[in-house]
């Protein structure tokens, strides 16, 4: 409002009524007013809405209409100033309904003065200033409790919605500890307690102890009972992986860690931990999950064992591999020797012949040639005597028996004509002959055609090696000579009862002055397919036996 002047709008019908208020409104000193003068209905709503003016005066009596009615329908629409009534005359009825209806003030025209006319606009216009401020005042404290109903019901679904989270929340851990094969322990970091621990945890749990696992069993770390890898140092609290991570934040990944009971049974862990925080960063708790790793544990064991035992054959291998290239070694050092001797034998084999042949049918034919010279010297002379064709026949006979002998010797044409079966019988014959104070026996069980051909030499060479060895060396008084053909094998043993001898320490012998003749009988027996064994032992006579299998040869 205008300090210095207040807009008064008079609806009145009346012209003298105007010049009334407006004299009465100049009288007044100490305030001055704008007067507006409207006489209609309509007119005074189409002015009152504009809402100029400050305060209105407002007759009773508006022709066919009345003041009521405009002052009902001003208000209805908007009016916002005060509206004081005017009447002719004093009527309690209408002044009650003038209030009723939001009426500022209601004087009686005949009663009014100066002094009353301005003091019912001040106490109106100061009423309604007080009213509109009181209705901001009341508008702004709607707005604050609309804020506060608004943040409360914000907060509220907030609330909700949190709790609502922390419920799946919950039921997810609960799922997790039902469901997950781990063990899982989530501790408080205020006092380190237990506040949550998996299913799995407490299987565990029961297959240590034996009896079902419940979750105060482990409610305390400092109870539980945990060793290092070696299985050996006991943890204390402190290096438990879930005190570390509640109480330093440490994370731990798979670390191998093994589960204990009083009584010593021990599994195996492999276990992780980890801080909780808040969203500050502060540490809330902690967690650990652990494993049972035994089966994987075992398959390592296995591994490792299998590890071993192949490196332990690759070793043996390398160890078999290193004798048999040292031994192939000797056995070509052996097979050079073998040779050498070879053509030694072979050399003195030749001179043995040429003195044979030298000393016996060289002589004895130097005799004939002597004799028969000698013969037809006393022909030409006349002087023939016939004993001497018979000196000479037997001087014949002799030298051919010789040549027969060498012949024998050298191969027995008996082997080629009858046979390797008669040939062994023949052999020990004349061995018996020979070697009398032993009792030579044979044995044969084997039809001819059941050697092959190249064997029978094989087996004469060998047989004669041998009985010669049992001849020179075994001082025995039994022998026994076994050729025979047992499971598609043909099998000869020269076996006696002599002195016996140690076979190694023959192998370990000097080559140079070792014999030939077991190396020879073996070789001839590898080279034609069989297998050659000699068992002796001092005072425990001699067997020569080998074997060939008939497929083989
Ligand atoms: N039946 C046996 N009883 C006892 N000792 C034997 C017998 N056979 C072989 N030995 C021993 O084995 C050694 C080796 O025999 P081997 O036939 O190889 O050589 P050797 O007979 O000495 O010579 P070589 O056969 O070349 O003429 C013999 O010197 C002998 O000590
Ligand atoms: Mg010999």
């Amino acid at each position: 409002m205008d300090v210095d002047r207040t807009r008064v709008l008079l609806i009145e019908d009346d012209e003298d009524d105007f010049v009334l208020v407006r004299d009465m409104l100049s009288e007044v000193t100490f305030s001055r007013y704008e007067l507006e003068w409207v006489r209609t209905f309509d007119a005074a709503l189409e002015t009152i809405l504009q809402c100029r003016h400050d305060v209105c005066l407002l007759d009773y009596l508006l022709g066919d209409r009345n003041g009521l009615d405009l002052l009902q329908e001003a208000i209805a629409r908007g009016c916002r100033f005060p509206i004081i009534f005017l009447t002719g005359y004093g009527n309690y009825e209408i002044d009650l309904k003038a209030m009723k209806s939001g009426a500022a003030d209601y004087l009686v025209k005949g009663q009014l003065t100066g002094p009353i006319l301005e003091r019912s606009i001040r106490y109106a216009v100061e009423r309604k200033q007080a009213e509109e401020e009181l209705t901001k005042y009341r508008q702004h404290l709607e707005k604050l409790v609309e804020e506060r109903t608004r943040q409360h019901v914000e907060a509220r679904a907030d609330a909700e919605r949190r709790a609502a989270e922390a419920e799946e929340g919950r039921r997810i851990l609960h799922a997790l500890m039902d469901y997950v094969p781990t063990g899982i322990a989530i501790a408080d970091a205020s006092d380190l307690t237990i506040r949550a621990v998996s299913n799995y945890a407490l299987e565990l749990q029961t297959r240590l102890y034996d009896h079902p696992g419940d979750a105060n069993d482990l409610k305390d770390p400092a109870q539980w009972i945990l060793y290092g890898p070696d299985g050996r140092t006991r943890l204390n609290t402190e290096e438990l992986p879930l005190v570390r991570a509640t109480r330093d934040g440490t994370v731990i990944i798979d670390e191998e860690l093994i589960m204990g009971h009083p009584g010593g049974e021990q599994i195996p862990t492999m276990c992780n931990a980890g801080p909780i925080l808040d969203n500050k960063g502060n540490i809330t708790g902690g967690i650990s999950t652990w494993r049972d790793i035994s089966v994987l544990k075992a398959a390592q064991d296995v591994l490792r064992k299998a590890n071993d035992e192949l490196e332990r054959r690759v070793e043996e291998r390398t160890e078999e591999l290193v004798q048999a290239l040292e031994s192939l070694n000797r056995s070509k050092g052996q097979l050079r020797f073998l040779s050498a001797q070879l053509l030694k034998a072979q050399e003195e084999e030749r001179r043995r012949i040429a003195r044979e042949l030298h000393d016996s049918i060289g002589s004895a034919l130097s005799a004939i040639k002597f004799s028969l010279a000698n013969t037809m010297e006393q022909m030409r002379k006349g002087k023939t005597d016939p004993e001497t064709f018979v000196t000479l026949m037997n001087m014949t006979q002799n030298a051919i028996d010789e040549s027969r002998r060498l012949m024998t010797d050298l191969r027995p044409s008996i082997l080629d004509d009858l046979g390797i079966v008669v040939t062994v019988r023949w052999f020990c014959r004349q061995c018996r002959q020979v070697y009398t104070a032993v009792d030579i026996e044979e044995l044969i069980d084997i039809e001819e055609e059941d050697v092959p051909e190249p064997l029978k030499i094989v087996i004469f060479r060998i047989l004669q090696e041998a009985l010669n060895n049992m001849a020179k060396y075994s001082r025995a008084s039994q022998a026994t000579v076994c050729l025979e053909k047992t499971h598609e094998r043909i099998q000869l043993t020269i076996e006696d009862n002599g002195i016996g001898f140690d076979p190694d320490s023959m192998i370990s012998k000097d080559e140079s002055t070792r014999g030939l003749g077991l190396t020879s009988m073996k070789e001839r027996a590898e080279l034609s397919g069989g297998r050659f064994q000699i068992t002796s032992a001092p005072s425990r006579g001699t067997t020569v036996s080998v074997t060939w299998p008939l497929a083989r040869i």
